[in-house]
Parts: C-alpha cells; structure tokens; sequence
C-alpha cells in the first residue's frame, strides 16, 4: 500500500499491524479486506462471520515453507490444522507446500476430503483411540506421532503394514505464556518424559512393522520469545540421533497494537541455528506452526445489537465466546474497530460483550470506538486461529461461516450453520415419551 497509513483513517493507522495484510480504506471508510468491501461482505454472507485475507495467507505460508527450505533444505513445514480446520484451508495449505498435522479421525477426514496426498499427512493425540489409528493407517499416512505406549500397543494390534512413527517427547520446557497453552513442560499430559523415550525406542525397533522415524516435541502455544523454542531444541538432542526431528509449532502472534512478537524470520533464524548446532546435518527438519500461520489474515465481524450507558459503556454484539472461545480459555486480549467507519474518530471508550449468558463473555475490554451505534459492523482482528475451530453451540449459538477474500471476490468456504443442522443430531421429542 503506497499510501500513508494516516491518509487510511486514524483507526486503520492504530490498527494497521493487526488488520490483514490485504486491507485498505474506500473513501467512504469501509474497510476492505482482500479487495472486498466488509459491508457488502456482511451483506451477502451474514454476520457473525469469519472473513480471511487469502493473499496474506498464502504469504504467510509461503514465508515459512520458502524460509525454512532456504535455511535447512531438508525440511517440511506442517501446517497444524486444529488452528482452521476447514476443506477449503486443507486444499489451500496442500497447493501451497505444506505438510498436514491432524489430531484425530475428524481432522484427517477432512484433510482426505481436501485431497491431499496422506504421504503428507502426520496424526497427533495424547488419546488416540482404535478408530483414529485405523483411519490413519487404512489411508497409508506419512507418520504417527506415538505418545504413549497405549498408543503402540494399540499400532502393535491395528498395523498390517510398514508404519512410521515419531516419538513425541516431552523437553522439559516451559515457555512464559498462559499456563492452558504449554505443553512441553515437566509433568505435561503430551509426550513421554526423557526417561521412557528409550525404553519406546527399543519397543519399536524391534517391531517388525513399526519404522523409528524421530522425535517430536511441542513446547506451547502463543510463544512471544524465541530462546524456549532454541532450549527445546537442544534438549531432545541429547538422546539419540534420527532421521526426522519434528520441533512442533507455537509462535506467538501480534494480536494488539503494542503488543511485540518475533517474526517468522526470527523464528526461523533462530531454531535453525540450533539445529544446526545440535542435530545430525543430513536429518530432516521439521515444524508445525498453525496460530502464526493463519491468525493475522482472519477477522471476526459482528454486527452491534446493542449499546447500553450504565456509567460503563456497554457494547453488546451477536457473537461472543461461543465462536470466540481463546478470550475464556486464555484471556487473550484482542482489538475491535467499527469497520464502516474507519476515517472518523474514536471517542467512545467501551466494554466490547458478547451475547452468551456468562459474565466473563466479554470480548474487549477499553475498546475506544466511533461512535457506536445498533446495526454497526463490529471486527475483532487476528481471529483466524483457533476461533472457528473452538466456535460451539452455546445458547444456540449457530457457528458462523467462513468466507475467503481475494482480489475483490468473497467465496464461501464454509455456510452458517443452520438450526436445523443442530436439530439433526437430537432424538426428534415425539419419537418417545421423555
Ligand atoms: C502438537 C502440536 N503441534 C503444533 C501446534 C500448533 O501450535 P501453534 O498454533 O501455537 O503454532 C499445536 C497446538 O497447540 C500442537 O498441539
């Protein structure tokens, strides 16, 4: 964008690292996103909705495949797809060079349905059931990320076949970030701890189908510093060499505007160095990003139902945590701008709620809006991760669609939910006496 970032509007110079990368300002001050104007977006696909920058994703992609190929030739980036598992994003992530990491049948159905080659495919779990492992070895996928011995017992009964396997490893890290999001400290329900890696090792070497194919660790999720991800690396050096190394994923993301957080290239640099300095020269390297990849070109819009004065402004919306559930979970601070008016300026200091019946559904809190009035659009930026994938039913709360947006076209990933989507799961009331 050649333009000043003041000539878009003082909302959209606030703002301007957190919205997608593939945004502007029409004269009017309606934002755009991917050449699409949000109201007209609003419009034809309802709200709430979750809309994406498709180029700014693609980027992003592209800028951790072509970074990490450059840096460690032998290397695979796995797109963690619990971040946005939907068809559309598994075809996009596939055409785009990425690898896929499911966490069970639901996720590899749905990468499957996608197309994408199961060569490509890894499975994940802490609790992967008989079900899982069946689809995953009928499918002939790439590995399977063994966490614990139920695990090979389990590929000890189902394996007919020659079957990979990684061995994910807990390091023994402890990355600064919400207490929910790490995974890779001492005592964590992922992975074995160092003193039973060998005795898995020995187990499936001496496995006539079962191929030791490497480690795996995962430190956490939203990690703002790159020495965690550095220290993980060097703790699982020290136990054995491998031909794969699988160093998971968790680069923390900008979600406010003063907030700081590494860049990919950072990143890259960094865990790369200390491959480099730890790990055999001719393994493959792998990684499995998934918030760092797809968070920053995805929004949450919502329209204002209503706008409450009690002392506090209250700006009530018609979403909440039933299709943002991070803000519960972690307390994640988010931003909110009204995206039809992006060229005045905010004067309202506010308290940005949700629609569910919880005190604690409140989305952003000291938001500072234009003006808020009913019937506005309200955008949440950086909700592209882990949104859609946690959105609910709560209060029968239908989950919104997914709309991808790109040289001006909006294509429909994935449709609302219907309530008659919803009703088709349940025992019709008449069928007996309850
Ligand atoms: C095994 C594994 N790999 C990768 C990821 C992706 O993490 P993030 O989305 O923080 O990059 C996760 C998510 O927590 C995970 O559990």
């Amino acid at each position: 964008m050649d333009r000043s970032l003041r000539a878009l509007g003082p909302v959209y110079e606030h703002l301007s690292q957190v919205l997608p990368e593939e945004s502007d300002v029409a004269s009017d001050g309606v934002l755009t996103i991917g050449g699409c104007r949000v109201d007209e977006v609003a419009a034809k696909f309802g709200t709430p909705a979750y809309v994406f920058d498709e180029d700014g994703l693609r980027r992003q992609i592209r800028k951790y495949v072509d970074g990490l190929r450059a840096r460690w030739p032998k290397s695979e980036v796995l797109f963690a797809s619990k971040s946005l598992p939907c068809v559309a994003m598994y075809a996009m992530a596939a055409a785009e060079g990425l690898s896929i990491d499911v966490a069970g049948g639901g996720e590899l159905m749905m990468a499957l349905a996608a197309g994408v080659d199961p060569a490509r495919i890894y499975l994940h779990g802490n609790a992967k059931s008989d079900e899982d492992l069946t689809m995953a070895l009928q499918a002939g996928i790439q590995a399977v990320i063994v966490d614990n011995f139920d695990d090979l017992d389990r590929l000890d009964r189902l394996a007919k076949t020659p079957q990979a396997v990684l061995i994910r490893v807990i390091p023994e890290i402890s990355p600064d970030t919400h207490a929910s999001q790490i995974t890779g400290g001492r005592g964590s329900k992922f992975g074995l701890p160092l003193d039973q890696v060998a005795i898995a090792v020995d187990r499936i070497v001496q496995h006539p189908l079962l191929q030791m194919a490497g480690l795996h660790l995962h430190i956490g999720s939203q990690v703002l510093q790159t020495d965690p991800f550095v220290q993980a690396v060097k703790a699982i050096a020290n136990i054995g060499q491998y031909d794969r190394y699988d160093i998971g994923g968790g680069l923390g993301v900008q979600y406010t505007a003063d907030e700081i957080a590494p860049s990919v290239d950072d990143y890259l640099d960094a865990v790369v160095d200390a491959a480099r300095a730890v790990l055999p020269a001719d393994a493959t390297l792998l990684i499995e990003p998934g918030r760092s990849l797809v968070a920053r070109a995805g929004v949450s819009l919502y329209r204002v139902d209503t706008v409450k004065r009690t002392g506090e402004t209250f700006v009530a919306i018609n979403g909440g945590m039933a299709d943002n559930m991070d803000i519960a979970l972690t307390g994640q601070k988010y931003e909110a701008c009204l995206p039809t008016k992006m060229r005045g300026e905010p004067d309202t200091r506010c308290e940005v709620v949700g629609r569910q019946c919880e005190s604690g559904d409140r989305m952003v809190s000291d938001a500072l809006l234009v003006d808020p009035h009913v019937g506005d659009l309200l955008l949440m930026p950086v909700t592209g991760a882990y949104s859609y994938t946690m959105a609910n039913n709560y209060n029968g709360a239908r989950r919104p669609p997914i709309v991808f947006c790109r040289n001006g076209s909006a294509s429909l990933a994935v449709r609302r939910e219907t309530y008659e989507d919803m009703l088709d799961t349940h025992a019709p009331a008449f069928d007996r006496k309850w």
